[in-house]
């Protein structure tokens, strides 16, 4: 807490009061040029802020203006595989509410596992598995921020869920529906895993997001989540899989993605 504090005030001149918090992944961060009159603040500037070292992270908290509503986009994040610990995962989520968040909107890339989806395809996230092993709500909590024990019945929002699939019918595709499941990683899964992620009732698995979720509960913020299927899962996929594949359709599908969020920040 004492923590989140520090980076805030040292950032508040900077910032401003922001209402929407948003995470961008693997090859989505560009997203956060397109707000208007937008100061970018290094993670390095920030104390405490885990600086990812992962290809297609930027490293920059982005605070802009779209539809009237301060916004500010973390362009990259820490994830569990790197080393961070659980807390270090959210450190950006927590620092963003303290700016006065009230919604967060999650993106990831992510390997899609339903038969339903394709690359390319992006998915409102309805539900998530925690499968890391670990949660960002472990340890002392501060009562002034949340709960103990966090309610996940309706961890993303379904008003928010309809007003993105709102949006993507206007933008003229079908904005697809699933389940998140979010592993440790670094290693992509095996085909086994895969098979066993489809019988758990993972439509799609990534090494991110649901930790960030898990904070954001906590602190009573709105969630939505938009993933961007990058490949197919191991084992569905005819080929290995690769990073550079991730990051490659994540530039395909961009300015769909960017006019998704745009769309969904009109909305609200
Ligand atoms: N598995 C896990 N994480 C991912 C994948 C995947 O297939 N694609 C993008 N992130």
């Amino acid at each position: 807490m004492e923590a989140v504090h520090e980076a805030q005030r040292s950032i508040a001149d900077r910032a401003g009061a922001v209402e929407v918090a948003m995470v961008l992944g693997s090859g989505l961060g560009d997203y956060a040029n397109r707000l208007e009159e937008a100061v970018a603040i290094p993670y390095a500037e920030i104390p405490h802020m885990p600086v990812s070292g992962v290809s297609g992270h930027a490293g920059n908290l982005v605070v802009g203006t779209w539809a009237d509503k301060r916004v500010a986009a973390m362009q990259g994040r820490a994830h569990l595989y790197e080393g961070c610990s659980p807390h270090e995962v959210v450190f950006g989520v927590r620092l963003m509410a303290s700016l006065g968040a009230k919604t967060l909107i999650v993106t990831n890339a992510a390997g899609g596992i339903s038969s339903e989806l394709a690359p390319g395809d992006l998915m409102a996230i309805t539900d998530q598995l925690n499968l890391t092993g670990t949660s960002s709500l472990i340890g002392p909590i501060d009562g002034r921020e949340g709960e103990r024990f966090v309610d996940m019945s309706a961890a993303f929002d379904p008003a928010l869920v309809e007003a993105a699939s709102e949006v993507a019918k206007a933008l003229g595709f079908e904005l697809r529906r699933g389940v998140y499941a979010g592993l440790l990683g670094p290693a992509y899964e095996t085909p086994a895993e895969v098979r066993m992620l489809a019988s758990l009732g993972a439509d799609a698995v990534g090494m991110s997001t649901v930790l960030e979720v898990l904070a954001a509960r906590h602190l009573g913020l709105r969630v939505a989540g938009i993933s961007c299927i990058s490949n197919l899962a191991a084992g569905i996929a005819k080929g290995p899989l690769s990073h550079a594949e991730v990051k490659e359709t994540a530039g395909r599908v961009r300015s769909r993605f960017e006019a998704l969020l745009s769309g969904l920040l009109e909305s609200m």
